[in-house]
């Protein structure tokens, strides 16, 4: 594994390498001093420290090659300061690959309770147990770099849709502003020491589903240079096909040479559609909660686990995958632990579901490479893309 004082020591900087395009779709790589990121990618989601019922190892395994962390609840509990004590996040849950941290800028929308947004920041209580805590974007990034992540996001107001047109352009100016003293707080980590070039931070376009409020966003975070960049505000509402087509109408005003990050996205379908469009990075909870939620992503579709037909369906999860769990456990023994409310049930479906993402991934990128993605996304469409049963 990488030893990221040496590579630093060899003046290894974060870097991304476009390799090929087919349309629109880009096959590429992420080089950071923890690792490279092969790209499309799907980060699984470690919200506290963990990927919710698999060992790190699982997730590498799965073909993982980042995971997100979240600042919101680790600075909540076990606190930012003493997970940097304790060596940074990487050591903490023993994952030694790339890790990005969201800002915090849309859970404390989602989660916080009773919170004050103001020109300086976010002022909120925790839902855990009601204390008062203030987020700020140089608070956000003083965080990300206590946690040591490789990819940090500056702090941004996401609200939910649908919301009055001044309302999301307020929302959008407002995280514009923030993304500027995110910028200056982050060089100023780079100055004391708090962070290194290997790291690297990211702007977030908002501004709803208005094509020219997210054209507005992008050529202004463009102007500020940052080294990739998120379309965030998306998959709060709007729905699939509005998804999209602000996706296709945002991606544009995007330089090529950087890597674009849809956070918190999605469906397999919303993936192909994305990939599609030029998406490079995602992230979403969606393979871990649905998993421990009865719900298994197959190369047949969705199964609901909890279904009855499964009782006494003797037959694998996934006879198509590449997951031990998913042709080795029978439906019936999934259908009853799950019904039971058993552990192993959430685990087996976590592992299942994690590994169909990064499975999908990997057919993505190797669609790309051989110049044939839109042939491929018709053919899986027609096979994955179902109802849950
Ligand atoms: N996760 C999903 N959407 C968003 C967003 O708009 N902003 C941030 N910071 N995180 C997100």
């Amino acid at each position: 594994k990488a030893d990221v004082e040496s590579r630093l020591s060899l003046g290894e900087h974060f870097a991304f390498h476009l390799k090929t395009t087919d349309g629109l779709a880009r096959l590429g790589e992420i080089v950071t001093p923890r690792g490279v990121i092969s790209t499309p990618a799907f980060m699984p989601v470690g919200t506290v420290a963990t990927v919710k019922a698999l060992y790190p190892e699982q997730v590498g395994d799965a073909g993982a090659d980042i995971i997100l962390g979240n600042t919101y609840h680790l600075m909540l509990r076990p606190g930012a300061e003493r997970i940097a004590r304790l060596g940074g996040l990487h050591k903490f849950m023993r994952w030694d690959g790339p890790i990005l941290t969201d800002s915090g800028g849309f859970q404390v929308m989602s989660l916080g309770k009773i919170r004050k947004i103001t020109e300086d920041g976010v002022a909120f209580q925790s839902h855990l147990d009601g204390s008062r805590h203030m987020l700020s974007p140089e608070r956000s990034i003083e965080i990300q770099c206590l946690l040591g992540s490789d990819i940090q996001m500056q702090f941004d107001e996401c609200i939910e849709l649908p919301a009055e047109r001044r309302e999301v352009e307020r929302a959008m100016e407002l995280s514009l502003r923030w993304a500027e003293r995110s910028k200056r707080a982050f060089e100023a980590q780079l100055v004391a020491g708090g962070a290194h070039r290997g790291q690297a931070l990211f702007g977030i376009v908002q501004g709803g589903t208005d094509p020219e409020l997210r054209r507005r966003s992008a050529e202004a975070l463009v102007a500020m240079d940052f080294p990739g960049y998120a379309v965030g505000g998306l998959a709060v509402g709007e729905g699939h096909e509005a998804m999209v087509a602000t996706l296709g109408e945002t991606l544009p005003a995007l330089p090529g040479d950087k890597p674009r990050y849809l956070m918190g996205v999605g469906t397999p379908l919303d993936l192909i559609e994305s990939v599609r469009l030029g998406v490079d990075m995602f992230d979403c909870v969606m393979p871990t909660r649905n998993g421990r939620h009865g719900y298994a992503f197959t190369w047949n579709g969705a199964l609901n686990m909890r279904n009855a037909k499964y009782a006494e369906d003797s037959s694998p999860i996934d006879e198509l995958s590449s997951c031990p769990a998913a042709r080795d456990y029978s439906r019936a023994y999934v259908h009853h632990l799950i019904k039971s409310g058993e552990f192993l049930g959430a685990m087996i479906l976590s592992w299942v579901n994690t590994v169909f993402y990064q499975e999908l991934m990997a057919a993505m990128r190797e669609a790309i490479a051989n110049g044939r993605f839109a042939e491929w996304a018709e053919a899986t469409k027609t096979q994955i893309i179902r109802q849950p049963a």
